[in-house]
């Protein structure tokens, strides 16, 4: 499939181990730099080989705090240490820390070298690896520091998923959901009558509801790269989760908890100013705790998740703006009231 994005093409193609390792060891024109953290580097021997082939890489400790300037210096020494040139390669295997980073790097080296991701996890296969946002955290801010350079391919091989943690393949399942509900019913109905087997990871489903759930994004960020508009309703319930997060520390609640938690606030917000169609949220609330999400998380600061949504991009002249949904695929971001955000928090 190829999409473009502003004005460069992203091809992404799914692939099986085998055919990832025969692309990887075929022999192609140029150097290529491959990028890993310790465990996708682990996974990616397991899967596809790698002690047989001589490969330049740089193996990165896993983690957030390691999306940082100091590990983009490294690659970038990396790749000047190699000669790389311009139409040489780095290819980033990971999660959206090691995509996001690798591609930051990318779009730096000679003002732009080849770029190929290969995501290793649920949330970086439908979101992270796509769409051209990269970057890294600064200044104790996340993603401060970034450029818009999509990936020339992206090779998912959903058999990566075999080995995901279970938080972090629940954190990809709470992004999948907002997919599905920004604007493919076949998605969603998907993902609410085959619970059991996409909780089981049954791999043929997996590969399907990814292909679907990346076609959402695909198509979103086709119509608006650089979120002038459109693309800011991928950040439905996610005013509230950074906020949340921001309040109780990155490390409380995992990101995917967080999500749900704040779509769920979302449709209540919505819901509170007439806008929501209640039938619609409900549906969606049900599908949520079906998936294990809570909605009501103990020990909330309410006040204090109001302050920090101030403090959210998308707010304007001190206005909290959240991205609310009418019903399914119908998405819009609108000021919302200070009583209004109260009483949904303490609901
Ligand atoms: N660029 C974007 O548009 C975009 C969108 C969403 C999120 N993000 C970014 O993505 C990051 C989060 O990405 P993430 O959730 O993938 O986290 P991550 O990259 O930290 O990966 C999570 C953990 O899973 C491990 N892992 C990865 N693949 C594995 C596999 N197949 N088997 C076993 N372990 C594996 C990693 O080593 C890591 O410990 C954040 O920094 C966020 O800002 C970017």
């Amino acid at each position: 499939m190829k999409y473009q994005f502003g004005n460069f093409y992203t091809t992404i193609n799914f692939t099986s181990s085998e055919e990832l390792k025969k692309n990887i060891l075929s022999k192609k024109a140029g150097k290529e730099l491959l990028v890993f953290d310790k465990n996708t580097k682990g996974v990616f021997t397991r899967l596809v080989g790698g002690r047989e082939v001589a490969l330049e890489e740089v193996i990165f400790p896993s983690g957030e705090k390691e999306k940082n300037m100091e590990n983009v210096k490294r690659l970038l020494e990396k790749a000047l240490w190699l000669e790389m040139g311009r139409d040489d390669t780095i290819t980033g295997v990971g999660g959206g820390v090691i995509c996001d980073m690798s591609a930051f790097a990318a779009s730096l080296y000679m003002r732009g070298c080849r770029l190929v991701l290969i995501p290793t996890t649920l949330l970086a296969m439908i979101d992270a690896a796509i769409g051209g946002k990269t970057g890294v955290n600064f200044g104790g801010y996340k993603n401060i520091i970034g450029t818009f350079y999509p990936a020339e391919e992206i090779m998912i091989c959903v058999e990566f998923l075999s080995t995901l943690p279970e938080s972090e393949f629940k954190n990809g399942l709470a992004e999948l959901i907002k997919h599905a509900l920004l604007g493919n019913g076949e998605l969603l109905s998907i993902i609410e009558e085959r619970r059991d087997e996409i909780l089981k990871r049954n791999m043929l489903l997996l590969k399907e509801i990814v292909f679907q759930a990346v076609q959402v994004k695909c198509k979103i960020v086709e119509r608006d790269l650089r979120e002038s508009g459109e693309r800011v309703s991928l950040n439905l319930g996610h005013t509230f989760a950074h906020a949340l997060e921001a309040v109780s520390g990155l490390n409380t609640w995992p990101h995917g908890v967080a999500v749900a938690w704040g779509i769920g606030k979302a449709l209540k917000a919505g819901e509170q100013i007439g806008v929501t169609d209640s039938e619609y949220a409900k549906r969606v609330k049900a599908l949520l705790s079906g998936y294990g999400f809570e909605l009501d998380l103990p020990e909330l600061q309410e006040e204090k998740i109001i302050e920090a949504m101030k403090y959210d991009k998308k707010k304007r002249d001190g206005n909290v703006r959240l991205v609310l949904q009418r019903r399914l695929g119908e998405t819009f971001i609108t000021t919302v009231e200070e009583k209004v955000l109260l009483k949904v928090l303490e609901d």
